[in-house]
């Protein structure tokens, strides 16, 4: 697939040309939208020397990336459905169906995954924070090529079941299941989404705040 050049996507009047810009107009494609086909195993390596690029601690490199193609995506759709069953024997037709439907709803689903590593610097939680910061690059990068992606978790990414499935131990993280493909006919057009002003989030520190003695 042909990659979208630098200044040919507009957000209003205004060229989308820098990473910068990229990344203010991203936007997630809800899986219902994202279609065949999906990324060539050449774009697929390429994303992934990108998802390995990022800023890690320590290098413990803690992620760990499944992809999961087609009759996986039946086999893991099965496991997802043993797993609710086992924590929910009654569980709706609807429920059901909703949870079976999880791994298929694109050509290409990514499971990235944390397998932490005890470091006497490094806890846990960076180890998490690099991980995800893997699954956002991933996403990226497939917007940047044209492809529709959406990183979601649920349930199923905190099952002990789902994760023994996928060959992770009980001790690693899924920290999402990236859906990747193309974006289909009735995708609403992107950019559409207004963001939050981001100065109800920034403040300049100068110094601690003033205690007063009592
Ligand atoms: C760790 C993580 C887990 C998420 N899990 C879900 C999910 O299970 N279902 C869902 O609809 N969105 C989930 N999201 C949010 C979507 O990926 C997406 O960001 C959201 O729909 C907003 O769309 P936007 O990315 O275009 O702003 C998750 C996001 C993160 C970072």
């Amino acid at each position: 697939m042909a990659l979208p050049p630098l200044g040919s996507v507009f957000w209003g009047a205004r060229p989308v040309t820098t990473l910068v810009n990229r990344l203010q107009v991203r936007e997630s494609t809800s899986a219902k939208h994202l279609t065949t086909p999906g990324p060539t195993d050449d774009e697929l390596a390429e994303v992934m020397r990108a998802a390995v690029a990022v800023p890690e601690h320590g290098g413990i490199r803690p992620w760990r990336f499944l992809v999961v193609r087609e009759a996986a995506q039946r086999r893991l759709s099965d496991v997802f459905v043993e797993d609710l069953l086992a924590d929910s024997p009654d569980a709706s037709e609807t429920e059901i169906a909703k949870r079976r439907d999880g791994p298929l709803r694109s050509p290409l689903l990514i499971v990235v995954a944390v397998s932490p590593r005890e470091h006497p610097k490094v806890p846990e939680v960076e180890q998490v924070v690099a991980g995800g910061l893997s699954a956002f690059v991933l996403q990226s990068c497939f917007h940047d090529m044209g492809y529709g992606a959406v990183w979601v978790t649920g349930n199923p990414a905190y099952s002990p079941r789902v994760k023994a499935a996928l060959g992770l131990a009980p001790t690693d993280h899924i920290v999402g299941f990236v859906h990747v493909g193309t974006r289909g006919p009735d995708a609403p057009p992107t950019p559409r989404k207004a963001r939050p002003d981001p100065t109800a989030f920034l403040a300049e520190w100068t110094g601690p705040t003033e205690t007063v003695e009592s």
